[in-house]
């Protein structure tokens, strides 16, 4: 018998940073935004893949202008201006079905390659 615990298959690191009110920056959380991730969440747990499958609640990610954003491992998936359709789709194609959902990720112009450290 194998006992071993396998590790996710993928996280999903979702910004969840809300700004206080009057803040010039737009963030990721606000009242039209608020139950994004919960629905996801429930959708994992409905399909059955919620641990194979990792959410990770971060602060900002860096691309608030896009909001709401999470970013999909393995790969650098940034998906942006997310809706709970998206998030379906995204689980149904990205999650289960290993193709990204192109058309939902980030433009390259705001992803370019990252720095050589
Ligand atoms: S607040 Fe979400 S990316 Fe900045």
């Amino acid at each position: 018998m194998d006992t071993t615990v396998p590790q996710p298959t993928f996280y999903i690191f979702k910004c969840e940073q809300s700004s206080p009110p009057n803040m010039p920056k737009p963030s990721c959380v606000n009242d039209d935004t608020a139950e994004l991730f919960s629905h996801m969440a429930q959708t994992l747990m409905q399909k059955g893949i919620m641990g194979p499958v990792q959410p990770i609640q971060t602060s900002c990610l860096g691309r608030c202008q896009l909001g709401p954003v999470m970013m999909v491992e393995p790969g650098h998936y940034m998906y942006v201006k997310l809706t709970k359709e998206k998030i379906d789709k995204i689980i149904d194609e990205h999650i289960i079905g290993k193709k990204p959902v192109v058309e939902y990720l980030i433009d390259p112009e705001f992803w370019g390659e990252p720095v050589e450290l």
